[in-house]
């Protein structure tokens, strides 16, 4: 059976990665992999919103800190960070190297900032692991944290994506005790969420399709490059409160 409750899926994977691979390599692995080209792009993705240097980023679920390493360049940029695993967080917090950065460990949905701080609050592989309800209730917490004008960013997977309908097929096919969720998001449920939350769906982007700009190549384990424009490989949402 799939575990859907990432509290302890998430211990459980870190716990098998860290038997299988030596060192700090298992807490990238942890995250899904390609470290260091997915945080490029998730950082380049942050930007091209014109992210400026003097905002604050609430990054839930920052995992082992793919997306903290890139965004720990921008002098004064403010950041918080939170995870479910210690492990994962710790580690961030050591590679972004910035002592005036928070990292929290929370065990729900609530994100620990005061109403109306935040400029941005993204979820990368987030939501895929939660139940709607869980993601919903994620997503009021986070408009709540927004400043007016502040904007959410999150990935998902959906059905009619070939290489998301792969993930789908390793979970029904290939999926072994205890893996967990990976949760797919209709484009109607997230305008309705966006609707139920007073907020604005401003930007929907398929994952197969690059739609980030980005001034490097950037190559995946696999060797494709991307030139240009790159993309995720899960699909991307902005919400505008
Ligand atoms: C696929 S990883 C992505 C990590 C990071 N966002 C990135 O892009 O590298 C999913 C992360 O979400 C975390 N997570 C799962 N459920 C969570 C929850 N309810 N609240 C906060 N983090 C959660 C996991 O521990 C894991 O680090």
């Amino acid at each position: 059976m799939i575990e859907t409750d990432p509290l302890k899926s998430y211990p459980m994977l870190v716990g098998r990665l860290r038997d299988a691979i030596k060192g700090d390599a298992a807490l990238e692995a942890a995250v899904g992999g390609d470290f260091v080209t997915v945080g490029k792009l998730e950082y380049a993705l942050l930007t091209g919103l014109d992210l400026k240097p003097e905002q604050l980023v609430v990054d839930v679920g920052c995992g082992s800190g793919r997306l903290a390493f890139h965004l720990s360049k921008i002098p004064g940029l403010r950041y918080i960070g939170t995870d479910i695993v210690r492990e994962l967080l710790d580690h961030a917090e050591k590679l972004s190297g910035r002592p005036d950065w928070k990292f929290v460990l929370t065990d729900g949905v609530g994100i620990p900032c005061a109403d109306g701080c935040a400029d941005f609050v993204c979820f990368f592989s987030v939501l895929t692991h939660l139940t709607h309800e869980d993601s919903f209730r994620y997503l009021r917490e986070a408009r709540r944290v927004l400043k007016p004008g502040g904007r959410i960013v999150f990935s998902f997977l959906e059905f009619y994506i070939y290489s998301h309908w792969a993930v789908f097929d390793l979970s029904v096919n290939q999926g072994a005790p205890g893996d967990h969720l990976n949760q797919f998001i209709s484009r109607d449920g997230i305008a309705a969420w966006a609707h139920h939350l007073g907020m604005v769906v401003e930007q929907i982007h398929d994952g197969d399709k690059p739609h980030i700009e980005i001034d490097e190549d950037l190559t995946w384990h696999d060797g494709r490059v991307m030139r240009g424009k790159g993309n995720l490989g899960q699909s991307v949402a902005v919400l505008v409160k």
